[in-house]
């Protein structure tokens, strides 16, 4: 039985603030659970020696929990350990291929396709990328309900794609994109392709294998696991054909002055000492997902996020973007003549904290023709309850600002 009143109980960030705290921002960051903060204080308490270098117990020991949360990880996604990069998370892996792999590949003309919908963080990379390299970005367009435009796909996927790179479930719509099909569509043409999985990873089954995507990236943070730790899958071939990203420690074989060779895969992608502790933390993290379960997680994501549409459509001053029928659980939306700043800021007040804001998606923003809006967002940790608060604050907001409800 999914009981989120036990859930909660696993959250200390619910003790330790006010009894009616309610958080509607996982897509931003999640909260965390005792089980991964306790793996990080054990690391530092117990056993905080480096990994891969240090010949006594307890450096074997962190090898270990570091090597062993690559293997959780590399099972969460049916994936090979040797395929699985830790970064410091979905921004740092994808400027990763746009370093290694896309500045070596490219060339004046070949294009580079995006959509519509991506986050800052698979956008900036790619015109950067381009800039250099003489490539051309193409974005496929998003529709008024928030899906991709995939009406005219011989107009996107060409011989000239070398590089497909798409966001899995849109944080700002919701929308999950089919990916496979889109993958399907590069292939054909011979581009590869990069998902971002940021929004996806941490609240539906991801298989890497029946996805047959080339990278995936996605972030710790986002799936209850600590800051600064994120994971790059690669395709094994791929990553052995890839020049190293950064330089330093650990990603060699033999260095002279002049010249170095490189480690094995995925370490010659992980130069320096690692984010050991984040690592095992998320690899808790992991733990923790499965022993709840992924499928009951989603499932009861999918149960909140049915409920608060109904809830939120009732309220007449309240516009919601997006309208996909396969979507995630979070609701952008605006409240007529409220900024959503200070929706935020009256939420806040009542002690529910949502997202206000572009989203790191100014071009969404643009094209719906508003500067930011509203967002709220949930997970396991969310009940009935939290969004009941919800619409009963932004119904005393429409009221206070002045509104007809
Ligand atoms: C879809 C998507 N991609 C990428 C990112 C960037 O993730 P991070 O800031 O953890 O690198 C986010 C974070 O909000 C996101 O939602």
């Amino acid at each position: 039985m999914f009981n989120v009143k036990n859930i909660r109980n696993d959250f200390p960030i619910f003790s330790n603030q006010a009894d009616d705290f309610v958080y509607l921002d996982s897509s931003a960051t999640t909260l965390k659970p005792k089980r991964v903060i306790d793996a990080v204080t054990n690391y530092y308490t117990n056993y905080s020696a480096n990994v891969h270098r240090s010949i006594y117990k307890m450096g074997e020991e962190a090898t270990a929990a570091y090597e062993g949360s690559r293997k959780k990880v590399a099972d969460f996604i049916k994936a090979e350990s040797n395929s699985i990069i830790f970064t410091k998370g979905t921004t740092e892996s994808i400027n990763l291929v746009a370093y290694a792999w896309a500045r070596k590949n490219l060339k004046e003309g070949d294009e580079i396709l995006l959509t519509e919908m991506e986050h800052h963080s698979n956008l900036i990379p790619w015109q950067l990328c381009a800039k250099e390299t003489g490539a051309v970005l193409k974005h496929i367009p998003f529709n008024d309900d928030g899906t991709l435009d995939l009406s005219e796909p011989e107009k996107w996927f060409t011989k000239k794609t070398k590089l497909v790179a798409v966001i899995h479930q849109s944080n700002v719509f919701g929308t999950i994109n089919p990916v496979k099909e889109i993958i399907k569509m590069a292939h054909d043409v011979g581009a590869l392709v990069l998902v971002d999985a940021a929004q996806s990873v941490p609240h539906q089954k991801v298989d890497v294998q029946d996805m047959n995507c080339d990278f995936l990236a996605f972030s710790g943070h986002k799936m209850l696991g600590p800051t600064g730790v994120g994971v790059l899958y690669g395709r094994p071939e791929i990553l052995e054909t890839m020049d190293p990203f950064l330089g330093g420690g650990e990603m060699i074989r033999t260095v002279s002055f002049t010249e170095s060779t490189w480690n094995d895969i995925p370490w010659k992608f992980e130069a320096g000492t690692p984010n050991v502790a984040q690592a095992i933390g998320l690899g808790a993290a992991i733990d923790y997902i499965n022993s709840i379960g992924l499928e009951q997680i989603h499932r009861h994501e999918q149960e909140l996020l049915n409920y608060a549409l109904t809830k939120m459509q009732e309220i007449p001053e309240l516009t919601i973007y997006g309208a996909a029928l396969v979507r995630g659980a979070v609701i952008s939306f605006n409240v007529e003549n409220v900024h959503p700043h200070d929706l935020s800021q009256l939420l806040d007040n009542d002690g529910i904290a949502i997202r206000a804001g572009h989203h790191c998606a100014q071009p969404i923003m643009k094209k719906l023709g508003v500067s930011a809006t509203g967002r709220s967002s949930f997970y396991l940790y969310n009940s009935k309850e939290d969004i009941d608060r919800l619409c009963e604050s932004i119904v005393k907001t429409v009221n206070f600002m002045g509104g007809s409800h």
